[in-house]
């Protein structure tokens, strides 16, 4: 039996069908990620990890995979792990697609309207007893209906992004590395340079990989190219916005708001600067969080161990 690492406690349905297949050791804790000193000790002597976000599987910790031959990770995103090194080292990487694309959209949608409208803010002053007599403008945000979105990055969860718009009759903008006419027609979508998209764009959303290419694309002269009144949202990666131009952005009013699912330090600290401001809606990366979706990620990435540890093709590879 191939041997297997898993980095944290998962379901009882999908570590049972992980010991149907493998010699199966784990790291036990639920909330604890694993020590990087244990995952460099237990990498040891297996063929296959399972693993999550929260481990970085670098050069080092692969290196000391001596027998390694797949890291499968439990998320679509996968910068948690050097996948060049793992290709020069014939290790296999996968991800999970497809199965969370349809979840994480609902939560880009839901991050983009409690934004809008102000959900989690007022809902607290409610909460707190500090609900005034009616006035005007008391409570007021902004409109989904009608407005423009500009998703920067168009992958499966942007196109999925882009049907739920329909009904709220949004006039789509889109930037992508590589212009994607066919989906343009098909999707009622604009293409746009990135500068004119923020320009335009009444709510600007990040669903873009995270890599050395996208880090700090939103900074501090993209912020201040985005309209007085729109809203940030971003529930991809932390690191593709430079937080600090974004919290001195939201401070001091030179956009509206932000939403956020993701941050450069996760998890956030409750004392973070952006907790302070009360233009800021913010998640604790929840973009994937269902049952049923988890579930089905967990035994994707089992999928994956099992075909690759058996000699075939992974199901949904990263490299090769
Ligand atoms: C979660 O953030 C994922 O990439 O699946
Ligand atoms: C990214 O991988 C996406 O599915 O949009």
């Amino acid at each position: 039996m191939a041997k297997i690492y898993v980095t944290r406690k998962l379901p009882e349905e999908v570590e049972s069908r992980l010991s149907e297949h493998f010699d199966v050791r784990s790291w036990e804790y639920e909330d604890e990620p694993v020590p990087r000193e244990t995952l460099l000790e237990e990498i040891k002597d297996v063929d296959g990890v399972f693993c999550m976000i929260t481990e970085q599987m670098d050069e080092e910790v692969l290196e000391a995979g001596e027998k390694l031959q797949v890291v499968a990770n439990m998320a679509v995103g996968h910068n948690n792990i050097d996948v060049e090194a793992a290709t020069a080292r014939g290790i296999t990487v996968t991800n999970t697609p497809d199965v969370l694309t349809e979840t994480t959209a609902d939560l880009a949608f839901a991050l983009l309207m409690a934004s809008a409208r102000r959900l989690p803010e007022t809902s607290d002053i409610l909460r707190k007893g500090e609900w005034g007599a009616w006035s005007p403008l008391q409570f007021t945000g902004q409109d989904v209906f009608g407005a423009t979105l500009g998703i920067i990055g168009l992958g499966r969860i942007g196109e999925a992004v882009v049907q739920r718009t329909h009904g709220f009759k949004m006039n789509v903008l889109y930037h992508s590395r590589t212009r994607k006419p066919e989906k343009e027609s098909a999707l009622g979508i604009h293409y746009e340079e990135q500068d004119t998209l923020l320009q335009k764009s009444d709510f600007v959303m990040l669903l873009l990989p995270y890599s050395s290419e996208s880090h700090h694309l939103i900074g501090q002269r993209e912020l201040a190219l985005m309209k007085k009144r729109a809203i940030l949202i971003n529930a991809s990666r932390g690191g593709i916005v430079d937080e600090d131009a974004l919290y001195h952005a939201l401070a001091n009013n030179e956009i509206w708001g932000a939403g956020l699912d993701v941050y450069e330090q996760e998890p956030l600290p409750a004392d973070h600067p952006l907790l302070t401001l009360s233009n800021v809606t913010a998640l604790p990366h929840i973009g994937s969080a269902t049952v049923k979706t988890r579930l089905a990620m967990a035994h994707l990435a089992v999928d994956n161990l099992i075909a690759v540890l058996d000699g075939k093709e992974a199901v949904t590879a990263v490299n090769h």
